[in-house]
Parts: C-alpha cells; sequence; structure tokens
C-alpha cells in the first residue's frame, strides 16, 4: 500500500507574513491527517523560517529545487548540503518551469536528482509534455525518456527512494486539470515502464498528479488507483484549497 503524499510547490511567492499563517494552518492539518505525508516545498529563502515553524508537527518539507554542487564557486545557487541542514525531507527536481525558463536537460535533471539524493533528500521528479506533445500522442514517449535519463545515471533502485510527479504542461496554472481518465492512463504507463526495469520499485514508487490539481478536482484524481497523491501549485497556497485536497487524499488512504 503506497501512502499518498500532498505537497505544495509555493514557486516564487510568499512573504514573512504568508508563510508564517499557512505553516502555522498546514502544520495543525498534517498533524489532523497521518494517513497521508503532507509537505510544503519552498522558496530557499524561506526554508529556515518553515523549519523553525514547523518542527515538532507531521508537516515536511523541502526545496522547489537543487544544485549539483554541494558547495564552491556557483553564485546564487542552493546546494542539497544546505537543504538538508534546515531539516528538508524533499527536493523537487525538473519541474517544467526549471526545464523551460532555465534550459535544465533531462541529463541536467538527472545529476540534480542524484546530488539531492546522495546527500539524503528525497528527489521529487517532475515529468510531463507540452500541449503540442499531447496533441500529437506523445506523452509516455516524453515520459519515459525524462525517467530514463534518471535510470540511465542512478539505477533504477533510485526509485525505491524518490516520487515522481506527473505534471502535464499544459494543465500547470490554467485551470485546464487534465480528467481523472488521461491522468490515470498517464500514471499506468509510467508504472508500466518501470516495470520492466524492476517490478518491485514500480509496485513502490508514488507518482503524484500535478497541475491545477484543486479542492473540486482533486477526489477524483485521487481515487484512481495509480495516482498518489499530488503535487499543488497555486492551491497550496490557500488554506481552505490546500486543506480540502489533504482531506480528499486521507479519504483515499
Ligand atoms: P498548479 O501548479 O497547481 O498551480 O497548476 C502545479 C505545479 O506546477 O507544481
Amino acid at each position: 500500500m503506497r501512502k499518498p503524499v500532498v505537497m505544495g510547490n509555493w514557486k516564487l511567492n510568499g512573504t514573512k507574513s504568508t508563510v508564517t499563517d499557512l505553516i502555522k494552518a498546514f502544520t495543525g492539518v498534517a498533524n489532523a491527517n497521518e494517513k497521508v505525508d503532507v509537505a510544503i516545498c519552498a522558496p530557499a529563502i524561506f526554508i529556515g523560517m518553515v523549519e523553525s515553524l514547523a518542527t515538532g508537527s507531521k508537516l515536511q518539507w523541502g526545496s522547489e529545487d537543487v544544485d549539483v554542487h554541494t558547495s564552491g564557486a556557483f553564485t546564487g545557487e542552493n546546494s542539497p548540503v544546505m537543504i538538508k541542514e534546515f531539516g528538508s525531507t524533499y527536493a523537487i527536481v525538473g519541474h517544467s518551469e526549471r526545464r523551460g525558463y532555465h534550459n535544465e536537460s533531462n541529463e541536467v535533471v538527472a545529476a540534480k536528482f542524484k546530488a539531492a539524493q546522495d546527500n539524503g533528500l528525497v528527489p521529487v521528479l517532475c515529468i510531463g509534455e507540452s500541449e503540442a506533445e499531447y496533441d500529437a500522442g506523445k506523452t509516455l514517449d516524453v515520459c519515459q525518456a525524462e525517467i530514463k535519463a534518471v535510470i540511465d545515471l542512478c539505477g533504477i533502485e533510485a526509485f525505491k527512494n524518490a516520487i515522481i510527479a506527473y505534471e502535464p504542461i499544459w494543465a500547470i496554472g490554467t485551470g485546464k486539470t487534465a480528467t481523472p481518465e488521461i491522468a490515470q492512463n498517464v500514471h499506468a504507463g509510467i508504472r508500466a515502464f518501470l516495470k520492466t526495469f524492476n517490478a518491485e520499485v514500480a509496485d513502490g514508487v508514488r507518482i503524484l498528479y500535478g497541475g491545477s490539481c484543486n479542492a473540486k478536482t482533486a477526489p477524483e484524481l485521487f481515487a484512481q488507483k495509480d495516482i498518489d497523491g499530488g503535487l499543488i501549485g497555486g492551491a497550496s497556497l490557500k488554506v481552505a484549497d490546500f486543506t480540502a485536497i489533504i482531506e480528499a487524499a486521507t479519504a483515499n488512504a
């Protein structure tokens, strides 16, 4: 049985005041929903604040990205060692906004996955196709190539301690959630692909859905057999919405 995960991805949002209010609320919600792993991935500058506010609760946290280096002359980066030092559990890698705006290739993302895992963080590997790729029927090809780059560098066993987030780019921040059927088909296809390498790893890995997942769409998405929770952008900045999404995951746990 895979434990569901509901993870917020705050992106470039937040102030000291909103971080305080949101984390205070979410620690309570996480404590009340123990059947679900609840986490917030925050801008690096706020991770220390999140640690101070959430330590001692069931709420977990992490970063939205990570550098491949652990230290050195890499101005502006955040190393996995630093992220871990502030009590993080997770590091998102390969979000489509990083792949798109920062030209991160599958190989760079795989290196980030490895750096995170080697330094005690659980990588959350984001994968997903563009609208044009979706229309061309290339969804699984894209997802498989993004996963294969990680398998080539780290081996299939690396997915024993990692999370995959399927996020169709056309659904992110657009209000166009993938239907439960579309999402379930892709998740099943991802799991079948992993099975060709190792069935046990494929059965165990948690695959989250992301892309305009909200209080309304979450219940049906989370009811799907191969959807193990969600990576939530916009709705993780609103207490009522994120709480409802967590409760939807609990109902399916
Ligand atoms: P969204 O973002 O929920 O705002 O669509 C999801 C994500 O990019 O992780």
